[in-house]
């Protein structure tokens, strides 16, 4: 299939109820919200809010029902990497090719900003004017899964290793493995996974998506080592060479280019495999699938 205009059409509806979630650019306090729009709307390529979508689609679910709990999923994405860039974390001054929220801001304003959409996204959530299609056992699965996925247990926990990680040598395959599966795969797996329970897959059906969304999660953050070495800042929108730089835990660091070129392609193959009781439907999580290995940003 062509991804292409899948891609650009559901990045529109994630941009167009993004608009509609957010407090508006005026409402008091008006730095606070700039920063949060700043920031979402800086460019990003919405994988997340895309996965979830395209795996309710998988399991013949309505992707209308999905849109919140996609965008909720954007908003702690955003605010992960406002976050990230600051001085105390991995201190980068361009992210989505635009300058950081801490540049343009301040820190304060960033560190806030961060927090702010990372609380919008459970006001979201919760909100029943746009979550009126779930039935409330489904909704409250996902506001679970998503906390879970977003905390100390999931990405958090894997920022915290890559922190303590950084500028050490001798690091483990095991230790790295850790960090690329919570810091980035947490949230990715929980996007399939809550895509699939909205679309009101049954446990089989859940269960590979899920299977698929650890093999594309893993995946994406060894495309972004890979990319932090062979992009461009132009490309990659953010200061490309920043992981060596800084010393990270990353793959290439830990087991090489070549072997992690080659991890990454086997597990689009377990990802793809993955779905292979599914039909047509699915077509879309198999493209991306290969995009985000063969992706130049
Ligand atoms: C970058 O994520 C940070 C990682 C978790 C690897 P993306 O590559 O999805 O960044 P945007 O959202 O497109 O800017
Ligand atoms: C970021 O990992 C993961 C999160 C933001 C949770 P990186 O530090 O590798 O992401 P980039 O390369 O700055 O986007
Ligand atoms: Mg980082
Ligand atoms: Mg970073
Ligand atoms: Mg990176």
């Amino acid at each position: 299939m062509d991804l292409k205009p899948y891609l650009k059409k559901m990045q529109q509806m994630v941009d167009e109820s993004l608009e509609k979630y957010l407090p508006r650019r005026d409402e008091l306090p008006g730095s606070i919200h700039e920063a949060m729009r700043y920031s979402i709307f800086a460019g990003g390529k919405r994988v997340r809010p895309v996965l979830m979508l395209a795996a309710c689609e998988a399991v013949d679910g309505d992707i209308s029902k999905a849109l919140p709990a996609a965008c909720a999923m954007e908003m702690i994405h955003t605010y992960s990497l406002i976050h990230d860039d600051l001085p105390a974390m991995d201190n980068d001054d361009f992210r989505r090719g635009k300058p950081t929220s801490h540049k343009v801001f301040g820190e304060a304003i960033a560190i806030l900003a961060g927090d702010a959409l990372l609380t919008e996204a459970f006001k979201l959530l919760s909100n029943p004017e746009f979550t009126r299609g779930l039935s409330p056992d489904v909704l409250l699965r996902v506001i679970h899964e998503i906390a879970v996925c977003a905390g100390s247990r999931g990405m958090i926990g894997g920022q915290v290793v890559d922190m303590e990680s950084e500028g050490k040598k001798d690091i483990d395959f095991a230790t790295v493995q850790y960090i690329h599966t919570h810091k980035t795969g947490a949230l990715i797996k929980a996007s399939l996974k809550c895509g699939a329970l909205i679309g009101g897959a049954d446990g089989s059906r859940l269960n590979a998506v899920t299977r698929y969304g650890e093999a594309v999660g893993l995946a994406f953050q060894i495309a972004d080592d890979i990319l932090d070495i062979e992009g461009t800042t132009e490309q990659i929108g953010k200061d490309a060479g920043s992981d060596q730089t800084r010393g990270k835990a990353t793959y290439p660091a830990v087991i090489g280019l070549a072997e992690s070129k080659q991890r990454a392609s086997e597990l689009v193959e377990t990802a793809v495999e993955a779905l292979a009781g599914f039909g047509e439907k699915a077509d879309p999580l198999r493209a991306i699938a290969t995009y985000i290995v063969k992706r130049k940003s």
